[in-house]
């Protein structure tokens, strides 16, 4: 089967749970859950998620009772995008070919509806630790909060924020990367892996995998940002310019800039191969993330 259909069909299933764990749209005050909703259902990709699940099998785990904590990571990512297309920060107006959450339902609303995706992602994973009641969906839990936290994704984007408009250094693109774009991907491995029957070194191996695909993504995205369309990418293209922001892109070159894409996924993929379980699809989405083109 194309790996393409394969990632589709994950997604599929990821957006029947996420249907059942997220409130429905008839409930009072309605308007949050519509921005809910339009958000979470606008089109992403699913590959945090389908990352914890495949993270998760590949250790020998079992899938169905990970997926909480999938949709969970994907409402964070999804809070995590609303808010940064916001007048404040990124101020941007199409998302995933859409409008953003903002330009839909008013800043109020958008700021709101991140925050209510934010606590419902948290809400999800206590509601399953609780009901499974096994120590490793707590540690699945608290992979997915450090990646989102003040220690990963948020440390990352107020670098980002601060940095704009700034001649900034590699070691601090490095950091942005690291911290705004690696850890969530960092935390879906990581949780994933905790799910299964993974050891410490795989751990701690799978983490360096997250650490170099999620940097050697948000590469691929600045490359994108130069080199792709409006009709790819679902969002205006030369934003990074439009925001005075630094990139591999702007300080190596296109060329240059893919070839550190090219090397980070190698090195990604040689991790991967050396460690126990079945890393066949890990494998195969690594080789796919570097040659996406949305
Ligand atoms: C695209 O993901 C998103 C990124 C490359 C990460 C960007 C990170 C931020 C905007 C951090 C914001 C943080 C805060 C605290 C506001 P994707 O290509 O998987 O998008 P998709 O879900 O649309 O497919
Ligand atoms: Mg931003």
């Amino acid at each position: 089967m194309d790996f393409k259909q394969e990632i589709k069909d994950r997604a599929n299933i990821v957006d029947s749970y996420m249907e059942s764990f997220l409130p429905g749209e008839d409930e009072y005050p309605e308007v949050i859950y519509k921005a809910m909703r339009y958000s979470v259902f606008a089109g992403g990709k699913r590959l945090r998620p389908i990352m914890v699940m495949e993270a998760c099998k590949a250790f020998g785990g079992d899938w169905e009772k990970t997926m909480p904590f999938a949709c969970a990571i994907e409402m964070i990512h999804t809070y995590s995008l609303i808010h940064d297309d916001l007048p404040a920060l990124d101020n941007d107006d199409y998302r995933r070919g859409r409008l953003t959450s903002h330009k839909m339902f008013g800043e109020s609303m958008a700021i709101l509806a991140g925050d209510a995706l934010l606590h419902h992602a948290f809400e999800t994973m206590a509601k399953a630790c609780v009901e499974l009641n096994d120590i490793k969906y707590n540690k699945a839990m608290l992979a997915i909060a450090e990646g989102a936290g003040v220690h990963g994704m948020v440390a990352g984007q107020v670098v980002d924020v601060i940095s704009e408009g700034k001649e900034i250094d590699k070691d601090t693109l490095d950091f942005i990367h690291k911290n705004k774009t690696a850890a969530m991907l960092i935390g879906a491995l990581k949780s994933g892996a905790e799910m299964g029957v993974a050891c410490d070194e795989d751990i701690k191996k799978i983490e360096r995998v997250g650490e170099l695909v999620g940097v050697a993504f948000q590469i691929q995205d600045d490359i994108l940002d130069v080199t792709s369309t409006f009709e790819k990418l679902g969002k205006p293209i030369n934003s990074d310019e439009k925001n005075h922001k630094v990139t591999y892109a702007t300080m190596f070159g296109i060329e240059k800039a893919s070839k550190i894409v090219e090397e980070m996924s190698d090195e990604a993929i040689d991790i991967l191969k050396s460690m126990g379980g079945d890393m066949d699809f890990l494998i195969r989405l690594t080789e796919y993330l570097i040659k996406r083109d949305n």
